[in-house]
């Protein structure tokens, strides 16, 4: 199949992430500001990456998965191994309990396995037309059920572990943990815009030449 052409939504897309990058940086003081700008910026890498979907450009929707995941994994890592265990340290006096965190990752990476499976299978289904359409909407329908938890889960660390965490942890730890992670983290993001910027510009390349 050619590749679908598109139109000024595009340059929207383009636009809040630049946005991201450049006026949503938090200060790094606090998890929750640092873990809140993660799933910020998780979050549009995967909307970038259903467009590439919509668009039937399943090369480019794996590497934007690819992008995603890298980036995801990294900052669950951070949670796994630095937050959720000092989180359980102080037992269990918050909304939720350390061990629904670790559940959910858990659920998450299955999920996403399930994911990238489907979206392997949706790229190598050599469909066109209407097949090639209902199958996208199937792929998007199934991923909505990864999407959805993610969200969800977001938000419970978000209102939860994070705010309670910034409350417990005194703030020379914090600095500590926070410090090595976000050069991790800003690395991370650095080599991924390269891929993302690369394949939304061959999208505009491909206005322009229409
Ligand atoms: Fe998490
Ligand atoms: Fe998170």
């Amino acid at each position: 199949m050619s590749p679908v052409t598109v139109t000024g939504p595009l340059y929207t897309t383009i636009y809040v992430y630049i946005n991201i990058q450049k006026t949503v940086m938090p200060d790094y003081t606090t998890f929750t500001e640092t873990i809140g700008h993660c799933h910020d910026v998780l979050d549009e890498i995967f909307l970038i990456h259903q467009e590439a979907v919509l668009l039937g450009r399943f090369d480019d929707a794996i590497q934007l998965f690819n992008c995603y995941r890298e980036l995801h994994d990294l900052h669950k890592a951070f949670e796994d191994e630095k937050l959720i265990p000092k989180f359980n340290e102080h037992g269990n006096h918050g909304r939720w309990p350390a061990s629904l965190y670790l559940q959910e990752h858990d659920k998450i990476r299955e999920l996403m396995q399930k994911t990238e499976n489907y979206l392997t299978t949706l790229s190598n289904s050599e469909l066109d037309g209407r097949n090639l359409r209902r199958n996208i909407i199937a792929f998007l329908d199934r991923e909505k059920t990864f999407k959805g938890y993610c969200e969800h889960h977001q938000d419970r660390e978000e209102e939860g572990m994070l705010p309670e965490l910034d409350d417990l942890a005194d703030s020379g730890w914090r600095a500590g943990i926070i410090g090595p992670f976000v050069e991790e983290w800003e690395n991370c993001v650095t080599h991924n815009t390269r891929t993302v910027k690369k394949i939304l510009m061959t999208w505009e390349t491909t206005v322009q030449n229409t």
